[in-house]
């Protein structure tokens, strides 16, 4: 079965299905969900390129970052680290690479839902029994911990652990791929938007699958009445709830002493509904923009931009910074200086190490674009 006959077949049983559900299949079944058929991020094949794809120079400064954040808590060990939505686990493998202090103390959690994703953690890195990274340290003891769990340590798992922390929590590009809902306001009223079948009745693509509007209920109403004052006839605006709980879950299990740092593109919802829907949903098949979001149904990714001030109704994030505000605040600068000196004497050379320290000036350049990845929002929720 085709994602496009089970999402028809699910509509002929229940009728109109929010769209929440309809990308929840789309990105995510098991069988033949985008994400289990090929779609990631990075390299020639990839359908986008995200920071930590860019290269290593992102993972570097995310080593640095992860250094300041464990000296604040306390140089807490095990040191746990929750890399959300981890992808093939690129950035895993470049905080590994960059030598952080907290090494040693590491516990590197990826989580990512995707099968076929896991899978790669599992040829790329050293990966250890989940019961490892969270083996506490006996506190009344202080007992060493013993030379066999010294870290780093990776794991990988399938969602978020339900341990309490203290832990640090990222999410880069995740909170983006979530299945969102859409609302349009239509003679003084929010409307859902709702996936039907079309006239004919039939699966198939493009002309399968239409938008019908439905009273949006009361609740969410409310929210998009208080972040959307005095709304046009015909704006549109996201319904973030998988967001909205998976940010509940993340600070649940970073504790009151950790953190959750997410990094995405997003704006208010009131932006977000100025602008014509196609700017903030969007689609990517082979590095291209790719179909409306109804059509290719499980070829295409389909994100939509965070509503920053929806997340802050769960808990307002203590800092939100432009990605290039926070890689400068995080050594940016330090690390591409290094690499130039580096360069300057082994370009001679031209061996991996010269290569390498080359490429940080031009990853900089990708990742400081203030039209690109730059523009990202860098959100801090810690105590
Ligand atoms: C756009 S990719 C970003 C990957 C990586 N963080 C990066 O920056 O390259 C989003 C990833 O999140 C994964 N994902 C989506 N929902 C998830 C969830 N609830 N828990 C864990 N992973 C999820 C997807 O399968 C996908 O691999």
């Amino acid at each position: 079965m085709t994602v496009t006959d089970h999402i028809a077949a699910e509509i002929r049983r229940h009728g109109p299905l929010p769209l929440e559900r309809v990308l929840e299949v789309a990105l995510y079944d098991p069988a033949d969900g985008f994400y289990e058929t090929g779609g990631r991020s990075g390299g020639r094949q990839g359908d986008f390129l995200t920071s930590p794809e860019v290269g290593p120079l992102f993972g570097a400064v995310v080593g640095r970052a992860l250094d300041g954040w464990w000296r604040e808590m306390g140089s807490p060990d095990p040191f746990v680290v929750v890399d959300a939505g981890a992808g093939p686990g690129s950035l895993c493998r470049a905080v590994l690479a960059s030598a952080p202090d907290c090494a040693s103390v590491l516990r590197y959690v990826l989580v990512e839902r995707s099968a076929a994703l896991r899978r790669l953690h599992a040829e790329t890195l050293r990966l250890e029994d989940p019961a490892l990274a969270f083996a506490p340290v006996d506190p009344d003891t202080e007992a060493p911990v013993p030379e066999a769990v010294r870290g780093p340590i990776c794991v990988s798992l399938t969602e978020l652990p339900r341990v309490k922390g203290p832990a640090v929590v990222l999410a880069n590009e995740l909170l983006d791929n979530l299945p969102f809902g859409l609302a349009e306001r239509r003679a003084g009223e929010w409307w859902e938007v709702r996936v039907d079948l079309g006239e004919a009745q039939g699966p198939a693509p493009p002309a399968g699958f239409v938008q019908r509007l439905v009273p949006l209920d009361r609740e969410r109403a409310n929210l998009l009445d208080r972040l959307v004052p005095d709304p046009a006839d015909g704006v549109r605006a996201p319904l973030q709830e998988a967001a909205r709980a998976w940010l509940r879950d993340a600070l649940a299990l970073a504790g009151p002493r950790g953190r959750v740092v997410v990094i995405d593109y997003g704006a208010t919802t009131a932006t977000l509904a100025g602008r014509p829907q196609d700017r903030w949903v969007r689609t990517y098949r082979g590095h291209r923009h790719g179909a409306s979001f109804l059509e290719a149904l499980g070829e295409q990714d389909v994100t939509c931009e965070v509503a920053i001030d929806q997340l802050a109704t769960v808990k307002r994030p203590a800092l939100d910074r432009s990605q290039v505000e926070w890689l400068h605040a995080s050594g940016i600068d330090e690390l591409v200086a290094e690499g130039r000196a580096q360069w300057a004497e082994r370009a001679g050379v031209g061996d991996l190490a010269a290569l390498g320290a080359r490429s940080r000036v031009t990853e900089s350049e990708a990742l400081l674009d203030p039209a690109g990845l730059g523009r990202f929002r860098v959100l801090e929720w810690a105590r």
